[in-house]
């Protein structure tokens, strides 16, 4: 969407006050974003201190961060529980960063409105748990979010073929999903590779993201294999100094090691 028709768009679907100033920021991040190179670093919330949400939100505000990763999980998609839409907003209240949001959960097409009026800039649904895949993106695009779909460590990448014109960011799950400080499976940088081959030349705005396990420990190896946004959980929150972590981890130089 061009500027103009985005603000258009806005005013005349969007709930009002400074919501739809922020919703026109978070857009205009992302699509900057697309034309530039360096990788973006994504706090997943579920990790934080949920008795001082506020504090860790502003943790991130101030850091080097450029989104916050929110994981919303039903017990039926995943076998855990985490929080839903009205954590979030919490969260988006305080957050001067896009919200990634990673819905882990059944049916979502139900959720994309709550979702996005919850504060969302990305929505992500799984391959998984949607049967009508190109109608959900076309769904979350309508919303004026940027569509994402995220893959199970088990689902091929080449799943994607049909539909890979029609997405803006791929989530590669670098861990079963469910849970946060999981090890990281050593098989996503093939995975990278095969997707950012899939997509060249067909849609080469395609934002690669990875999540579980990400620390500095393979951070430049997946930047190197083609990953655009690295989120990580329990390496940032569970840090002695997540400021620092989150410095380091979008710091970290890509061609120092070969894939
Ligand atoms: C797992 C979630 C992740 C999780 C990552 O299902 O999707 O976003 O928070 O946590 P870490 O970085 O600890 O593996
Ligand atoms: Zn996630």
């Amino acid at each position: 969407m061009q500027n103009a028709q985005k603000c258009l768009y806005l005013q005349n679907h969007l709930i009002g006050g400074n919501n739809r100033f922020i919703f026109v920021d978070q857009i205009t991040i992302i699509e900057n974003y697309m034309s530039t190179n360096k990788h973006l670093i994504a706090p997943s919330v579920l990790a934080a201190d949920f008795a001082n949400l506020e504090k860790e939100v502003k943790m991130v505000n101030e850091s080097e961060a450029d989104w916050f990763h929110i994981d919303i999980m039903d017990g039926v998609f995943v076998p855990n529980i985490s929080f839903g839409f009205p954590v979030m907003q919490a969260i988006a209240k305080h957050a001067t960063k896009p919200l990634d949001v990673h819905l882990m959960i059944v049916d979502p097409d139900r959720y994309l409105k709550v979702c996005k009026d919850s504060g969302a800039a990305v929505i992500t649904v799984h391959y998984e748990a949607c049967t009508h895949l190109h109608r959900t993106l076309a769904a979350i695009k309508e919303l004026g979010c940027k569509a994402g779909v995220a893959l199970n460590p088990h689902t091929p990448v080449q799943l994607l073929k049909d539909v890979i014109q029609d997405i803006d960011l791929v989530c590669i799950m670098s861990v079963n999903p469910g849970f946060g400080g999981q090890k990281f499976i050593e098989h996503t940088y093939a995975k990278v590779r095969e997707l950012r081959a899939l997509a060249a030349g067909v849609n080469d705005s395609l934002l690669i993201e990875i999540d579980g396990g990400v620390s500095t420990a393979n951070a430049a190896k997946l930047v190197n294999a083609g990953a655009d946004v690295l989120v990580a959980g329990s390496f940032v929150f569970n840090a002695e100094n997540p400021i620092q972590t989150i410095k380091s981890l979008k710091s970290i130089s890509s061609d120092v090691q070969s894939v």
